[in-house]
């Protein structure tokens, strides 16, 4: 596995690859890898005649006051991972080699980054569409592979990448969950044994939303307060946001019907936990 820190030489690899009539997937990471980023690039090897990730923890989709400095940063673990799995090359630049000074240029997507994540970390999507269009353009992947977790993430990646005729397809895989039922992701490293206990309430209320829908409950207010009640009797967490949202156009859905995403961030301490699940009307003919 090879490990490069330069554009310019990830750029002539990538070329390589394609004069050599090779498809590349991608699987763009900010490291502390877990078992959601490795079900990516088991998927993206499989798919893929070669297959790259990038490891780099973008300072430009963190907010103020947020984790950038505290991120999990663990290269040599990741390294060990990532060639597991069958990585060809880990694509790590430097900040300053992704943003050198007098850096001036950013993608914004209208309308779908307006709400859930997007309200509470203005600035956010912002960072996210601009590093990945910079790291698609260094990359130049066939497919390049995100994670349900970050459903808005991914659909706001999509959403660009068809726009500005980027060129990959975006796929969009599955939540990796812990046997308990917490969402793997790479914030969970920084929760108490006691906060980590405290942390299944996000997956408890998507299951109670999703028995709900079961009974027939269509009312999105209702299945919405119920969640906030049980997260509620949680000392430990503080609800940032409850969505339940047309999987779509991420457009609040008051009456259930279609495919909605129903999504939630929540405070466990100072650590902001996300998941979500997507729900389909057994009777809606949409596909
Ligand atoms: O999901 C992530 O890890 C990041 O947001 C991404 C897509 C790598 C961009 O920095």
């Amino acid at each position: 596995m090879e490990i490069i820190a330069r554009i310019s030489r990830m750029q002539a690899r990538s070329q390589q690859l394609k004069r050599e009539g090779k498809s590349i997937g991608f699987v763009p990471t900010m490291g502390a890898l877990h078992e959601g980023h490795l079900s990516l690039m088991r998927r993206a090897r499989a798919e893929n005649d070669s297959l790259i990730s990038s490891i780099f923890v973008n300072p430009t989709q963190f907010g103020p006051g947020e984790d950038y400095k505290t991120y999990p940063r663990n290269m040599d673990q990741d390294r060990k991972l990532a060639a597991g799995v069958g990585v060809d090359i880990i694509f790590a630049p430097s900040v300053t080699e992704m943003y050198p000074e007098g850096y001036a240029t950013y993608i914004e997507v209208d309308g779908l980054t307006e709400g859930l994540c997007g309200r509470a970390r203005p600035g956010h999507f912002r960072g996210v569409t601009t590093v990945v269009t910079k790291l698609f353009n260094i990359v130049r992947p066939d497919r390049a592979y995100f994670g349900q977790k970050d459903y808005q993430q991914a659909i706001v990646i999509k959403r660009m990448t068809a726009d500005l005729h980027l060129g990959p397809e975006i796929i969009i895989m599955p939540i990796i969950r812990e046997p308990d039922g917490l969402a793997m992701s790479s914030r969970n490293r920084y929760l108490s044994k006691e906060q980590r206990q405290a942390a299944l309430v996000l997956s408890h209320s998507l299951k109670k939303a999703e028995e709900m829908l079961g009974r027939g409950e269509r009312d999105g207010e209702i299945i919405k307060d119920q969640m906030a009640q049980l997260i509620q009797q949680e000392p430990l967490a503080e609800t940032d946001y409850i969505s339940v949202v047309d999987s779509d156009d991420l457009t609040e859905s008051t009456e259930i019907k279609g495919q909605v995403l129903i999504a939630l961030a929540v405070r466990i301490g100072r650590t902001r936990l996300i998941d979500n699940i997507l729900w389909k009307d057994p009777n809606s003919t949409k596909i």
